[in-house]
């Protein structure tokens, strides 16, 4: 038996998105957004299914702070839906949107669970996608005045903020590949988009600064991965090297560097003229908390075929996979090694996102035994631990997720939770990894015998 142990401030916490549990989408005033209109067009999610109840989490957040308090979770990161609070995404605000964040603030912080909260999560108010979305600068403008009206509102009691979540993931897969909303394909919004996501966040944070009413953090949650070659082809691993570029150097190298690689990106180049304006890049490059979501490795070979990079993921077989990614644990420590020592960041660093989905069922005993999900964490926390132990000031730790939930285009199939939601009744069940964390929390250290 090992035992691993963490530093004595280490913060340990689980995280969510407000699409993905919430539900009540048109309730109390609330506005759509290019999520609810994505996912009421036939054929975009898996069974058609959408978020429009989800885990009911909307209704039902009290018994889900008191999971969290029971489990001894000590930070719960959440993300707010700007319809809620703004249902045309600018001007009028919803009260009742904003009550409900204010109540589950509250509510955490009667439980002694610090709430880190998160500005974007994949869900732009329709009204604002109407008028061009995230391919429109405006647009960065509106989420500044969005993020100042939540600071004035929530910093007397919310300290950590973020502004975006996978600003990558946003543009990509929504303006790009298509498979999220707003369900475009079209590589020069997808770049646009990009670029005004990274611009907002530099915005919102001079105007979040300005409205804090006591010394706020701000960070924001990246999805990086290392990239590794499928062969060792000078045509793969060249490949390899501009899938690098597109998906690691160029979110953090504006954000920690203050330049945009974006000229790399050639047939890009064409489509930037009047993109970077002014001053845009010293406001981008602001940053208190680099979150970095973990999942899985990329491995990538030489394909001609696919607009901006000419390169494409591979699966190589013979390696363990989930559902959805390849099971890659070293990779935890090869991208957390690899950006502190291109980047030598100086604010702080914490694993924002880590898990797995796993076709969790319930046991004739009403026990939900996920010992794959157990065996999945501890091998990439190990990973955490040894990059503490280089010297890599990793300051915190979320699984991905507290509650199974709505996986975006797949639906419902892929339950991230430590906790079973039993999507008929809503029924709420620990199961074993759940558990599992509330010791490694209690003991602030993982036990492994497994070697
Ligand atoms: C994110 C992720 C989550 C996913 C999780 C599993 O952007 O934080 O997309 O919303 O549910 O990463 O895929």
């Amino acid at each position: 038996m090992k035992t691993y142990a963490f530093p004595g401030n280490f913060v340990w916490g689980v995280a969510a998105s407000a699409y993905q549990i919430e539900g009540a989408w048109n309730e109390d005033g609330k506005g759509p957004s290019i999520w609810d209109v994505f996912s009421h067009t036939p054929g975009k999610i898996a069974n058609n299914e959408n978020g429009d109840i989800a885990a009911d989490h909307y209704h039902r957040y009290r018994e889900d702070v008191r999971l969290l308090a029971e489990l001894g979770i000590p930070t719960y990161r959440f993300s707010i839906a700007w319809s809620r609070v703004l249902p045309e995404g600018r001007g009028k605000v919803n009260p009742k949107g904003l009550g409900f964040y204010d109540r589950l603030v509250d509510e955490l912080l009667k439980q002694h669970i610090e709430p880190y909260v998160c500005l974007f999560h994949y869900d732009l108010p329709q009204a604002l996608q109407t008028l061009g979305g995230w391919p429109e600068r405006q647009t960065a403008y509106f989420f500044a005045d969005y993020a100042r009206l939540m600071v004035e509102r929530l910093s007397d009691r919310v300290r950590v903020w973020f502004t975006h979540n996978e600003p990558w993931v946003s543009a990509f897969a929504g303006y790009f590949a298509g498979e999220h909303a707003p369900g475009i394909r079209n590589p020069l919004a997808a770049v646009r988009a990009f670029y005004h996501l990274l611009l907002s966040h530099g915005l919102a944070a001079e105007a979040m600064r300005a409205a804090a009413r006591q010394a706020i953090v701000i960070g924001i949650t990246l999805n990086l991965n290392p990239v590794h070659p499928a062969s060792d082809t000078p045509k793969d691993r060249a490949a390899a090297e501009r899938m690098d570029l597109a998906i690691n150097r160029l979110q953090l190298e504006p954000l920690l560097q203050g330049t945009m690689p974006l000229a790399e990106f050639a047939p890009a180049n064409l489509l930037l003229k009047g993109l970077i304006q002014g001053d845009d890049l010293e406001k981008i490059r602001t940053l208190d908390l680099l979150g970095v979501n973990y999942y899985t490795r990329t491995v990538i070979r030489h394909d001609a075929r696919v607009p901006l990079v000419a390169a494409a993921p591979v699966y190589p077989p013979g390696n363990e996979y989930s559902a959805m990614w390849e099971i890659y644990p070293p990779g935890m420590y090869e991208l957390l090694q690899r950006i502190w020592h291109d980047y030598h960041p100086t604010c702080q660093i914490m694993v924002t996102e880590n898990g797995v989905p796993v076709p969790d069922g319930i046991d004739y005993d009403g026990r939900v035994r996920d010992e794959r999900r157990i065996r999945y964490l501890k091998q990439h926390l190990i990973q955490v631990w040894r990059a503490i132990e280089a010297g890599i000031p990793v300051s915190g730790y979320f699984v991905w997720s507290l509650l199974d939930n709505f996986e975006w285009a797949l639906g419902y199939a892929p339950r991230f939770g430590l906790v079973y939601v039993d999507y008929k009744t809503q029924q709420r069940i620990v199961k074993d990894s759940g558990r599992w964390f509330a010791q490694v929390i209690r003991a602030n250290a993982l036990e492994d015998d497994s070697g």
